[in-house]
């Protein structure tokens, strides 16, 4: 069965490297069913990050993913949310770049929070991220059938 997970190219990577992300996205068999570009707002970047609330950087990834136009992404495929991880690579690029090379933080983040991309990290909080930045998308395919 198909899983959605949501994606979110981050401001820094942006002007350089989206493009290329989107491309690689496709050539790995995920589709793209849900695309939006936006600047976060402190609330919805806080609620995005909620599971991270209590963390020491928390105030620090709220500013930054306010600070510039981040693209949000669906992608759907058989095992969305781990292939997307997997993808992705670790959340520290420089970690990336030893156990995973090929992975995109490890080509394009600067840092554990200028990391370039995310991903959900289950299927629950997938479902809970999509609704939170797409709404309901059944609902609205449902809608757009009629
Ligand atoms: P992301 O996959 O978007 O999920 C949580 C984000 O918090 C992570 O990528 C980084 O941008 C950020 N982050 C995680 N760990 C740290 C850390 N130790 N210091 C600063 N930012 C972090």
């Amino acid at each position: 069965p198909k899983q959605n997970t949501l994606a979110v190219i981050k401001h820094e990577a942006m002007e350089q490297h989206r493009e290329t992300i989107l491309e690689e996205i496709r050539d790995r068999g995920f589709s793209v069913t849900q695309q939006k570009e936006m600047v976060p707002s402190r609330e919805l970047a806080e609620e995005l990050y909620k599971e991270h609330k209590e963390k020491p950087f928390f105030n620090q990834l709220v500013d930054y993913m306010c600070q510039g136009p981040c693209l949000m992404l669906v992608l759907t495929k058989e095992n969305a949310v781990e292939e997307w991880r997997v993808m992705m690579g670790p959340s520290d690029p420089a970690k990336a770049k030893e156990t995973s090379p090929e992975s995109l933080r490890a080509r394009f983040g600067s840092d554990i929070l200028q990391n370039s991309v995310h991903g959900s990290s289950n299927v629950q909080h997938a479902e809970e991220e999509i609704q939170l930045i797409f709404g309901d998308i059944s609902t609205e395919e449902e809608l757009s059938n009629t």
